[in-house]
């Protein structure tokens, strides 16, 4: 199964900037790769025309858990799905932190998500507080049951382990600890029912520790933030990911 390199690009570029990054990167996903973008919405129309096949996609950051209707300022899955869209971020911590998004409300977002033919890539991930008080197995099996509650696991699904102290900080989680976490994590979604599910490793991925993060068994690609926003540094953290030469 091809590696994910998802890049969620937060609140940045412009649909120009967003295109010159895509012609950019034309022609340098190598083969293994499955690239996924995830622009801010005013974008969507901007990175389409670029992202189809199959090893390219992209999707939101996020969507309201209802198609149409008065939800001033969210996002549409069905608009998504009009443009050509196929993906979706949930639970990104910077929406439970900043949104105060919870568990229950992220459930229905997976939940809509899947009804409206898209796949979610739902984020988990312990602060450093809670790290350091020995919780992070139960923050994320109670992230993933909350989150995967009553969720068909006949259909695509993709979890992003990011744990909140290295998302964007530079600071990046040891082997070890990227180990454990990813090894229970693919324990509780074999246990649930979601087989084949894709596991991605997120907070401060770069080029230089992609390559010792991307051996680590049940980690089948990254979700990066900073390292995504320039082609050069997305594409080298893509070789070194998947193991190839630059
Ligand atoms: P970062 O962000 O790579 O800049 O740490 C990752 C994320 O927020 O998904």
């Amino acid at each position: 199964m091809a590696r994910i390199f998802a890049a969620n690009w937060k609140l940045n570029k412009s649909p120009r900037e967003a295109r010159e990054f895509l012609e950019g990167l034309k022609n340098q996903v190598p083969s293994g790769a499955e690239v996924l973008i995830f622009p801010s919405a005013p974008c969507w129309e901007a990175v389409a025309p670029f992202l189809k096949g199959p090893s390219l996609g992209w999707g939101a950051q996020n969507i309201w858990q209802e198609a149409q209707g008065a939800f001033t300022g969210e996002n549409s899955a069905a608009v998504l799905k009009e443009l050509g869209g196929g993906f979706a971020l949930v639970g990104h911590s910077e929406r439970r932190q900043i949104f105060g998004e919870q568990n229950d409300l992220l459930n229905r977002k997976v939940r809509f998500l899947q009804s409206s033919g898209l796949v979610p890539v739902l984020c988990v991930g312990e602060t450093l507080e809670q790290r350091e008080r020995g919780e992070t197995n139960s923050v994320l099996e109670s992230q993933l049951s909350a989150g995967l509650k009553e969720v068909a696991t006949a259909s695509r699904m993709i979890v992003a382990y990011e744990p909140v102290w290295a998302i964007g900080t530079g600071r990046v989680a040891e082997p070890a600890q990227v180990h454990e976490a990813h090894k229970l994590i693919r324990g509780w979604l074999d246990g649930a029912g979601f087989k084949g599910s894709q596991i991605l490793y997120g907070g401060s991925a770069k080029a230089d520790n992609a390559g010792e993060l991307g051996r680590i068994e049940n980690v089948d690609g990254f979700l990066i933030g900073g390292a995504s926003l320039d082609v050069a540094s997305f594409v080298s953290l893509i070789k070194n990911g998947l193991g190839v030469s630059a």
